[in-house]
């Protein structure tokens, strides 16, 4: 039986009213969905990617469906001076920042024997340097300011379980979540708040063409390992986001809130079940996935 779902928007229209969010990653997928409800509820928004024509699409399609201002940046997360330039950028338009979401991510299956080592640091050059990047960067700002802020990172139920096959992304996550709570702690006296949200499996381009691609036929099983018995719905995920950025959410700082149908409590790590894949099947992946083997 199909469980019930709820994507109505949950917050009360103006919530972010004269807010400014940074969404790294904001152009696609979760990011994107993040960034319109938020826009939605009143907010500036700025998004980042490394890709000009994503962000830049992105944001005119999010501004004209949506209303608001949407500010599009080319930016790095890896590269400490690109994001200070980004928050620069967002301030001039903007003025004060009042949160961030640390939504930009690399990652891609793969036997982790079969990695070299610049395929290891180029996701976790992404997930966990490009985050504290992002997060020292304005926290800096803040505390300098003496303004409160609010942080939330895009986590992974892996990022305490471990996966197989996804060795550094579980790694630069598990990094990420431990940075959250410590910052919690450290940063609260300044009004800082840092949150974390696992999400389960909700289906966008990015993540399903690199971790499910269709030649593994996983597909029809997947809602089976799902006490639900279905993926999240973008907009179910939106309306956590926009409650533990908002000032709803102003005594809670350092949580990380699971949002995956129950999917980690029944089998941890979720790509561990691609032990049964062949060396013969990853060679024949990798031919077809691996950059410039295509
Ligand atoms: C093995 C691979 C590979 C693959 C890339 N590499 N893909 N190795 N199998 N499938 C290797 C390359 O050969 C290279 O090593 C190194 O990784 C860097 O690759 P580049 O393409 O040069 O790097 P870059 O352009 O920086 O791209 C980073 C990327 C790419 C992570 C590899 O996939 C990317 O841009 N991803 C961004 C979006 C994304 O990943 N979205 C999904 C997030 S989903 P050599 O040694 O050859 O130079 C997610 C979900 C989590 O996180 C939880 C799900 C439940
Ligand atoms: P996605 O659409 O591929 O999003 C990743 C975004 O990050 C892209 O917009 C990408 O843009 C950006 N990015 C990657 N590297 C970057 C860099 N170095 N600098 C700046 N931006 C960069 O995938 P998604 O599924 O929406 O994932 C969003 C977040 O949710 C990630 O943190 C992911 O780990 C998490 N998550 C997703 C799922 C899921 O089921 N979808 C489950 C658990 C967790 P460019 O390539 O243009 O830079």
């Amino acid at each position: 039986m199909a469980t019930p779902r709820h994507t109505q928007p949950m917050l009360p229209s103006g919530t972010f009213q004269d807010h400014s969010i940074v969404i790294t990653g904001g152009g696609t997928g979760l990011g994107r969905s993040m960034g319109q409800y938020l826009l939605s509820l009143g907010a500036n928004l700025a998004i980042c990617g490394r890709r000009r024509e994503v962000v830049e699409q992105a944001a005119t399609e999010m501004a004209s469906a949506f209303g608001g201002q949407v500010l599009a940046l080319v930016c790095d997360v890896r590269k400490s001076d690109q994001v200070e330039a980004m928050l620069s950028a967002v301030h001039e338009r903007f003025g004060r920042i009042h949160g961030l979401v640390n939504n930009a991510a690399g990652n891609f299956i793969c036997p982790t024997e079969r990695l070299s080592y610049n395929a290891f640091n180029s996701v976790v050059d992404i997930v966990l340097k490009g985050t504290y990047n992002c997060t020292l960067a304005v926290g800096k700002r803040w505390i300098a300011e003496e303004t409160p802020g609010a942080i939330l990172n895009i986590s992974t139920t892996y990022a305490w379980t471990g996966s197989g096959y996804v060795v550094p992304s579980a790694v630069a996550k598990a990094g990420a979540l431990i940075m959250v709570r410590s910052l919690a702690s450290e940063w609260g006296k300044y009004g800082i708040r840092l949150n974390a949200i696992a999400p389960g499996s909700f289906p966008t381009e990015g993540a399903w063409s690199r971790l499910r691609p269709p030649e593994l036929g996983d597909e029809s099983d997947l809602n089976e390992r799902i006490p639900l018995g279905r993926c999240g719905e973008h907009q179910e995920l939106a309306n956590l986001a926009a409650y533990l950025l908002s000032d709803f959410a102003a005594y809670i700082t350092g949580a990380c809130v699971t949002i995956d149908g129950g999917a980690w409590l029944r089998g941890a790590g979720q790509f561990n079940g691609l032990e049964r894949v062949t060396s013969e099947q990853w060679d024949m992946l990798q031919a077809m996935m691996k950059p410039g083997k295509k």
